[in-house]
């Protein structure tokens, strides 16, 4: 902090050899025990769920907490090549009750023109009761000490706090689904100049999607939907690398119980919705995930529906000359209008993103409106010159340093 930006990338400290990671565990508190979390028994799912959907992130007023399912915890904690080891717990010595948590998985980054595997850190979480005792700086150290135990030395994390340094800064878009709820559980208000029927109608979208060529992403997808990903996002200045099995898992694997028909837009326990624009070959796709929060202390309501928008593409983008004209832009309208259009059918009651990749350009005409949540982009162990989010920076336009989209 306080630095100036730094002429040159590349990594803070060497990388340490593994015979250099320390080997014992850092020390808890004591009547505290380290313990790996096994996501592959729903009991100790459930046990994540139950600290997060309590103990996690709210908003500044107390009234909204993030609810991860379990369901969802699964799909993100467990992608190809993921790590048991990055799964970590402390519990209570005594009973055994879990009471922090974090999280790493693995991952490829590219930063401008380096290219480096890094754990994506997310999920840091203390119990209410255990705050301000300096548990998350050990639960760091830790996560940081298993992730090096891979030869693993970078990572990448996001938080609402600013903390030395962010690489970017991206703020939160809402755009409003179900307005009477909204309304009702104070999420948003009727501005003064209009009323509550006029909001509803301006906000209303249409029952079914537009764009011809769109259905749901299938498997036979996955190879056209990779090269159509990692061909777009070269857009943007930092963004991950993925393998087929990566693509396969986060558009695929949270699609919930396929068995059943997909009603009105939703399966029983889906996550993350996936789409493809299909005309003799996969010219976009677009993906958004469920992330609901707990309505604090409301007396009809108890769940907000939320969906995000998750990584889209379109091969608009490699068309000559598509940044100076309005080509992509309303493309992008299109294809994230009929994101917003199924998202309502599946009764979500918002839909949100933040500035990063190209979501700038389409926000103001799909009427997302800014959020009051900012959220901070934050690299592990390598310097670069700031990344273009919530603004500009230089010729890059606002949001086009940032393609990664953290869960
Ligand atoms: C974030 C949380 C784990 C911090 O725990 P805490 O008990 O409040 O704080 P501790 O006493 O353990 O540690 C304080 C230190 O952790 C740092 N810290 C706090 N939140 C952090 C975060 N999200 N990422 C990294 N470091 C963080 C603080 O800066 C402070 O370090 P400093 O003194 O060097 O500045 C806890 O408040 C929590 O679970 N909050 C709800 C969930 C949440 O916000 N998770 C983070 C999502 S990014």
């Amino acid at each position: 902090m306080g630095e100036e930006p730094p002429s040159e990338d590349g990594c803070i400290e060497p990388t340490k050899a593994i015979e250099d990671v320390r080997r014992e565990p850092y020390p808890l508190p004591k009547d505290f025990e380290w313990s790996i979390l096994d996501i592959d028994d729903p009991k100790q799912i459930k046990e994540v769920y139950d600290l997060l959907s309590l103990n996690y992130v709210e908003d500044d007023d107390a009234a909204f907490r993030f609810q991860y399912s379990a369901e969802f915890l699964e799909w993100a904690l467990k992608p190809p090549g993921y790590f048991k080891e990055w799964h970590l717990g402390v519990r209570v010595s005594s009973n055994k009750k879990l009471v922090a948590f974090i999280s790493g998985v693995p991952t490829t980054l590219r930063v401008r023109g380096n290219v480096f595997r890094a754990s994506e850190i997310n999920f840091l979480c203390v119990h209410k009761k255990l705050r301000s005792k300096r548990l998350a700086p050990v639960l760091i150290k830790e996560v940081t000490r298993q992730v090096h135990l891979q030869g693993i030395a970078q990572a990448i994390y996001t938080a609402g706090l600013v903390l030395p340094t962010p690489v970017s800064t991206c703020r939160y878009y809402h755009r409003s689904l179900n307005i009477p709820k909204l309304v009702d559980v104070k999420f948003t208000y009727v501005p003064r100049n209009m009323t509550l029927a006029r909001m509803i109608r301006v906000y209303k979208t249409d029952t079914t999607p537009h764009l011809p060529g769109l259905r749901e992403m299938e498997e036979k997808d996955i190879p056209q939907v990779a090269d159509l990903f990692a061909q777009y996002m070269q857009r943007f200045n930092m963004a991950p690398i993925m393998t087929v099995g990566e693509i396969r898992h986060l558009f695929l694997s949270g699609r919930g119980n396929v068995e059943k028909p997909c009603e009105k837009y939703r399966r029983p326990k889906q996550v993350l919705w996936a789409y493809v624009v299909e005309e003799h070959r996969i010219t976009d796709f677009f993906s958004f995930y469920s992330l609901p929060s707990t309505i604090i202390n409301h007396p009809r309501h108890n769940l907000l529906e939320a969906a995000y928008l998750f990584y889209y593409a379109s091969n608009v983008a490699f068309e000559p000359g598509v940044d100076e004209s309005n080509k992509l832009k309303t493309r992008l309208v299109d294809l994230i209008g009929d994101a917003l259009i199924i998202a309502n059918q599946a009764n979500f009651d918002v839909f949100n993103a933040v500035t990063l990749m190209d979501n700038v350009s389409f926000m103001d005409d799909l009427k997302f409106g800014a959020g009051d949540g900012l959220l901070n982009f934050y690299l592990y162990n390598w310097r670069t010159a700031p990344l273009a989010g919530v603004n500009a920076i230089g010729d890059v336009g606002a949001g086009r340093g940032v393609g990664v989209v953290m869960l």
